[in-house]
């Protein structure tokens, strides 16, 4: 699913003073202004950086829309501008005579202050810090638990991954083309460990204290530095199912992402008669989002939700 919040509209008393406020005194971009009807235009602005959501400046057509204006959400703070350089803003925009209702102040997010638009309503300007360093994870991060080592995947694991890769009961649910031959779970490693030396994911090997060989694999993929997420996947050969491997190594990933990586959520997408899967899933807390596509569940678990066995 690739949805986004591409705009959201300010009541306004007038067009052209909106337009002049926005972009003389915060230095906005104005993308559109197109003439509807004698009295309806379609003004578009947004501010200077990439991306980001457009503000559709709607100019108020009855009472109840002029009551509205500048007091959209009854006092709260309505928007929330980041910014790469808060004093820099700050400092231009008391130049230009913009009322801050709250001087910059540092929190643990980043530097805040409140301004008001020309008619009130309440924006908070923020530099965030800096939420996620870069990931490393060379050394790779191996996890050690009660039974298991989670280590690092290895040429030699090729027998295993063809082997599960190739198993239908391991695949029951999971889209992927089936390994057919050795040489499709030796490219898989080469793209594993050069996804993992570029740190864009982490795939494990699990393995259990006791043998060396390659037992199943849990991963964290999908890695969304900006919102900090992730997404989970795991499978085990079917001679290890049913015997609390797969939790013993959920815990060890999860708390690895939580504490370590720092994330925010961490998701898990899921056939909705997994119920294997489903059931590892809700034993840790994650919560069931909705069906993304036709028999597809996902599920998230936050951060605070996490409960560290
Ligand atoms: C999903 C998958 C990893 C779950 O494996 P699992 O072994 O069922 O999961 P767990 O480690 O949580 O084991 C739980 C079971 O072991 C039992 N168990 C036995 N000893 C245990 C112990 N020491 N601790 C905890 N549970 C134990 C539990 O009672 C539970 O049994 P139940 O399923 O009958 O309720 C496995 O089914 C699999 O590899 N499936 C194929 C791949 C796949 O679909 N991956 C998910 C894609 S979204």
């Amino acid at each position: 699913m690739n949805q986004r919040l591409a705009q959201i509209a300010i009541v306004v008393n007038d067009y052209d003073e909106a337009i002049a406020f926005y972009t003389q005194k915060l230095n906005f971009i104005l993308i559109e202004d197109t003439v509807l009807s004698e009295t309806k235009r379609w003004v578009v602005v947004k501010p200077a950086g990439e991306g980001g959501c457009n503000i559709l400046l709607a100019k108020a057509a009855n009472e109840e829309q002029r009551s509205r204006i500048g007091n959209q959400t009854g006092g709260r703070v309505f928007l929330f501008m980041h910014t790469d350089d808060l004093k820099r803003d700050y400092e231009n925009m008391l130049a230009n005579n913009i009322e801050f209702v709250r001087q910059p102040s540092e929190e643990a997010y980043g530097t805040v202050a409140v301004f008001k638009d020309l008619y009130g309503n309440l924006w908070d300007l923020i530099q965030q810090k800096e939420k996620m360093t870069e990931f490393n994870f060379s050394p790779f991060p191996q996890l050690s638990t009660e039974r298991l080592l989670l280590r690092s995947v290895q040429t030699t694991d090729a027998n295993e991954i063809f082997l599960l890769r190739s198993d239908d009961k391991v695949n029951k649910y999971i889209d992927r083309p089936k390994a057919k031959t050795i040489e499709d779970a030796t490219q898989f490693i080469e793209k594993m460990l050069n996804n993992i030396k570029n740190n864009q994911c982490l795939w494990w090997a699990v393995t259990l204290k006791t043998e060396s060989v390659l037992a199943g694999a849990f991963l964290l993929w999908n890695i969304n530095k900006e919102n900090a997420t992730a997404e989970i996947g795991y499978e085990l050969l079917p001679a290890y199912h049913g015997k609390g491997i797969a939790q013993e190594a959920m815990q060890a990933v999860l708390k690895f992402g939580f504490d370590s990586l720092k994330f925010n959520s961490i998701a898990a997408v899921v056939h909705k008669e997994n119920i294997s899967s489903i059931k590892i899933l809700e034993r840790n807390n994650f919560e069931l989002k909705g069906e993304i596509e036709s028999n597809v569940l996902e599920y998230i678990l936050l951060a605070k939700d996490f409960n560290r066995n």
